[in-house]
């Protein structure tokens, strides 16, 4: 226990700048009690706790500037426009977009795939092409894929990861062939925690002429993003994962390409005009946002994101790094716990079993000592199968963490063992 404690302090949570402290002291729901214990929550990659200025951002948008955008004249209509398309500007900065018209809201990153898969894939891949993913991908970047495939007779084509969990660009260049129509990839994988290179990734494909999705549902929050710099054709992420609110999620688009894309749902807003026989579509990004779109959301989504540079992102990902060299130390050193993911890149995620233990009674045990981790597939069957799991356990850090925390989750874990023994 001792060395335990020295070794919090070793890993101290003040380091990096960051007053952790201070910042979970924005997130109210932080402070609240499970089963009398403190709440411990370590399940961020599901979805990551709301900070004040995104809870007040919303209630703003709904107490103060509320109507519906685009489509009136009126005072309120008007300031409810300007929040939604300023948070538009806001994403297109996150991301270091050429245009706030690459941008188009979503309600999360799985439908940023699927309009890419059914609009930009409907018009690109057929009988026989070739779509190469990653076998780390989450369920969103697979199921959109495969849906494709049994409507076109594409075929899907899997990069594989090493034991360690290492994505290697040779294996990545192996699946591509003359047949390669689309490349779409993680950018971290939820499960292992690894990082793709994804610049090199891009380069590779444009050099054989592939478009490149990436799902950045898991990197937008932890690593830098740069689009412009990468060069990817697509990047998804999902409002809930960084912070902000669920029902929202931003699609990334080169413009030359969603100038040329036909549109993913028909309704009201994204068209140009509208009579008995015939139907012409807005520009991009409003052809891609048919309806009422999440309003109070896109506030949220903007306070979030402006909370993030608020703090730096650098300054984040230290404090995560350190959270996860510590937590894997910690859980390591434990000898009934195997872990899944030690690739040299690799993210604030640990996946985890403990040796003759489901995976849902470590994680339902944990939580009656205060500590939400997360059981099961991830979204990630393909992945697991590749390691013969059917479900691990996964703890996952946000900029709130701390190393007590992973202590907590340590101690709440050698408890677990007691009592299965
Ligand atoms: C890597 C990855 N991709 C996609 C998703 C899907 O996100 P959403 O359900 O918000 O669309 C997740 C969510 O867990 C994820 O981790």
């Amino acid at each position: 226990m001792a060395a335990d404690r020295r070794l919090a302090g070793r890993t101290g949570d003040a380091s990096a700048g960051l007053d952790v402290a201070k910042i979970r002291a924005d997130f109210p729901l932080l402070s609240r009690e499970v089963y009398g214990k403190p709440l411990v929550y370590l399940d961020n990659a599901a979805s990551a706790q709301k900070p004040r200025a995104v809870l007040d951002a919303i209630q703003r948008a709904y107490a103060e500037n509320y109507s519906n955008v685009h489509r009136g004249l009126h005072f309120l209509a008007n300031a409810s426009t300007d929040a939604y398309e300023g948070a538009r500007k806001t994403a297109a900065r996150f991301l270091n977009a050429a245009s706030e018209s690459e941008i188009i809201f979503t309600k999360n990153a799985t439908e940023g795939i699927n309009l890419v898969a059914q609009s930009f894939g409907s018009q690109r891949i057929g009988e026989g092409d070739e779509i190469v993913l990653t076998i780390m991908e989450h369920h969103s970047n697979i199921v959109p894929w495969h849906y494709h495939r049994e409507r076109s007779g594409a075929v899907l084509k899997w990069v594989p990861v090493t034991e360690e969990g290492e994505f290697r660009i040779e294996n990545f260049e192996a699946a591509l062939s003359p047949r390669t129509k689309m490349v779409a990839i993680t950018h971290m994988s939820n499960v292992l925690g690894t990082v793709v290179p994804v610049k090199e990734v891009v380069r590779i494909a444009h050099e054989r002429g592939i478009p490149v999705l990436i799902d950045g549902s898991q990197g937008a929050v932890h690593l830098p993003v740069e689009v412009q710099d990468t060069g990817c054709d697509f990047y998804v992420f999902t409002g809930h994962k960084v912070y902000g609110p669920s029902g929202i999620g931003v699609l990334y688009g080169k413009r030359e390409h969603l100038e040329k894309m036909p549109p993913y749902q028909g309704g009201g807003e994204m068209i140009d005009t509208v009579s008995e026989d015939d139907v012409t579509y807005g520009a991009p990004p409003y052809r891609f946002e048919a309806g009422t779109p999440p309003i109070a959301q896109a506030a949220g989504l903007g306070a979030a994101l402006d909370y993030i540079n608020d703090i730096g992102k650098d300054a984040i990902a230290a404090h995560e790094t350190r959270l996860r060299d510590y937590a894997m130390e910690r859980l390591g050193a434990l000898n009934s716990v195997e872990i899944f993911g030690r690739a040299s890149n690799k993210g604030a995620i640990v996946s985890f079993a403990l040796k003759g233990a489901h995976a849902h009674d470590v994680a339902t045990i944990l939580d009656r000592s205060g500590v939400a981790v997360r059981a099961g597939t991830h979204c990630a069957e393909p992945l697991l199968a590749r390691y013969g799991q059917t479900s691990t356990c996964r703890a996952s850090f946000a900029v709130y963490n701390t190393t007590d925390e992973v202590d907590a989750l340590v101690e709440a874990l050698i408890k677990v063992q007691s009592f299965l023994a």
